[in-house]
């Protein structure tokens, strides 16, 4: 008797965990999927139930001078938009966090790496990528540079080497050569291009 009563509370015990275990990793579906207001076996949440990070949210964002309105999730990164939304392409995805600078776009003159910048972040900012610094078939300065001293080789990192080079002179007309290495150290080459690049870039201050 006392050994069936054990059985018994066992039983309910495991019942218990179980419910408690299936109602939960439902919960942690429904939640990782993003999937709102579903209906997941015995799981009911509604959309109001989910924490507002989950929920999508339209906003404007100005690339190269064009607004854009846009519906993104608060998680999503300035580079998917840029790549994925609006196709400009060349904002590069290297690493996809933060350790490459491939990505590299300027957020008010200021260089920053989209992957790690969250497009609900550049609201009401002037964003300006590669695609957006020419003055329609001619190159800008710091292209032309580029071009003329060879500042590459595959080419991969060079959209965010030449918008770190943009930044630079903005605020830094004549940098000396360690000002240009230490503005590019956040931008990596692959190739080992850096004599070439760091010589477009006194060829570019020059030209400006
Ligand atoms: S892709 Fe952003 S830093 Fe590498
Ligand atoms: S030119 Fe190939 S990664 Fe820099």
């Amino acid at each position: 008797m006392k050994e069936k009563d054990n059985d018994s509370s066992k039983k309910s015990s495991l019942m218990t965990r179980r419910t408690f275990l299936k109602g939960g990793a439902l919960t942690t579906a429904a939640l990782s999927t993003g999937v709102l207001g579903a209906e997941v076996g015995e799981a009911h949440l509604a959309l109001e139930d989910y924490p507002s990070a989950l929920k999508r949210a339209t906003v404007t964002l100005k690339v190269n001078g064009l607004r854009h309105r846009l519906e993104v999730e608060p998680r999503t990164t300035l580079l998917e938009v840029l790549r994925e939304e609006l196709q400009l392409t060349g904002t590069k995805k290297g690493c996809d966090r933060g350790q490459c600078g491939s990505c590299t776009v300027l957020l008010n003159g200021r260089p920053v790496y989209s992957c790690l910048s969250l497009a609900i972040e550049a609201v009401g900012k002037e964003i300006l990528t590669i695609e957006g610094i020419s003055d329609g078939e001619t190159l800008h300065p710091v292209q032309r540079a580029f071009v003329q001293e060879m500042g590459l080789q595959c080419g991969f990192c060079s959209p965010g080497q030449i918008l770190a080079t943009v930044a630079l002179l903005g605020k830094n007309p004549s940098p000396s050569e360690a000002q240009i290495r230490q503005a590019l150290a956040g931008n990596l080459c692959r190739c080992g291009a850096y004599p070439m690049i760091f010589k477009s870039v006194q060829t570019a201050a020059r030209l400006r």
